[in-house]
């Protein structure tokens, strides 16, 4: 029985997992907290991590009918992410540790990404090993090969902004609330992207890039904001969205053909790795992987290829569940110590 804590970004999570069995996955959004910000506030978001992990791992024991004499270790993520988020859950998880007298692993969080495969809800027997896999959040677009021996090697990664980062940008200059991403992926199912093609990011290799889809986005708004009448000296600076400049269907349509860019993209370097490795697993994870028209096309582009395994959108988005999974299930992932340290800066490094 693993205790897993997760606080490094917006979401405090707390979760209990036997083996590969989820018992239970508690996941607090900060969403509401941040909105009106228009983006995660560092300094908020460990102050509410601060407030909320605690009752909610009290929680998470009374929902699952476990007494911490039952807990046999507690994994928390120690990075990459942010410090002060990352602090308030190393420090959580050191004390309920020494408290109960169980060891303390730290998760690499990308790791833990990966590691929601595990879960027996999503995949019958454990998924086999070497596997390729994709994580695409707020903060990485990666392709990573995990090896039989238990090590990660780097395929290919983003050259500027990460996939959800992007998402959370262009949604952003759509007029879409914070988090962008779900908010964008809802517009984009009225549009069609056929009406507003938008330029598909090409990198050779396996190497992806975002910004240049950023910017073609908004010089487009920019010409649309221009030809209504609109007026403005400084260079690339749109006005915020409104029916006087932009009609609603062409807004829906700009969404649509964003994420096309973005899926396809995604795709089309996952096709590549795997035909340069051929692994009989392919994982599509992170917070970008809860994007519903990202998961019919990697079934179609994966095809009989591969096993690909999606894990379902509670276990893509963060949530402690894939950190402790992460701990019990992937062989090096960081050794049991007295003491775990926060890095934000991790990367990869178990
Ligand atoms: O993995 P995650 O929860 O946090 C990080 O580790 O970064 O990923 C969050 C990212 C955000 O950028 C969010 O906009 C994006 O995932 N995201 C989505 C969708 N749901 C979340 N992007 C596109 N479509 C979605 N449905
Ligand atoms: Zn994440």
């Amino acid at each position: 029985m693993i205790l897993g804590i997760e606080s490094s970004c917006d979401e405090s999570s707390v979760a209990l997992v036997e083996g590969r069995r989820v018992l239970v996955n508690l996941i607090h959004s900060q969403v509401a907290q941040h909105a009106s910000f228009g983006g995660v506030v560092p300094e908020l978001a460990a102050r509410q991590h601060l407030e909320k992990l605690p009752g909610l791992v009290e929680l998470a024991l009374q929902e699952a009918e476990v007494s911490p004499g039952q807990v046999k270790q507690i994994a928390v993520t120690r990075g990459p992410g942010l410090v002060g988020c990352l602090l308030v859950g190393v420090g959580l998880a050191g004390g309920l540790a020494a408290a109960w007298d169980v060891p303390l692993r730290g998760v690499n969080h990308l790791w833990g990404h990966v590691a929601a495969a595990w879960a027996e809800s999503v995949a019958t027997v454990p998924p086999g090993l070497p596997l390729l896999a994709m994580v695409a959040s707020g903060g990485h677009s990666d392709l990573v090969l995990l090896s039989a021996e238990g090590g990660f090697e780097l395929l290919g990664r983003t050259r500027d902004d990460a996939a959800g980062e992007a998402f959370d940008k262009a949604a952003r200059m759509l007029g879409l609330g914070y988090p962008g991403g779900p908010a964008l992926a809802r517009l984009a199912e009225a549009g069609d992207g056929r009406r507003q093609p938008l330029p598909r990011p090409r990198l050779p290799g396996l190497e992806y890039s975002f910004s240049g889809l950023k910017t073609a986005l908004r010089y487009r708004l920019r010409e649309l904001a221009l030809s209504a009448g609109w007026s403005s000296e400084r260079p690339g600076e749109i006005p915020v969205p409104s029916s006087e400049w932009i009609a609603e269907s062409v807004r829906a349509d700009l969404a649509a053909a964003f994420q096309h860019s973005v899926v396809e993209s995604l795709l089309e370097k996952l096709e590549r790795a795997l035909s340069q490795h051929p692994v009989e697993t392919v994982v599509v994870c992170g917070g970008v992987a809860a994007n519903s028209r990202l998961r019919q096309r990697a079934a179609e582009v994966v095809g009989d290829r591969a096993h690909l395994i999606i894990p379902p959108l509670s276990l893509c988005t963060d949530n402690a569940a894939m950190i402790a999974l992460a701990a019990g299930q992937i062989t090096g992932v960081g050794a049991e110590s007295v003491g775990v340290m926060a890095d934000p800066t991790l990367d990869w490094r178990p």
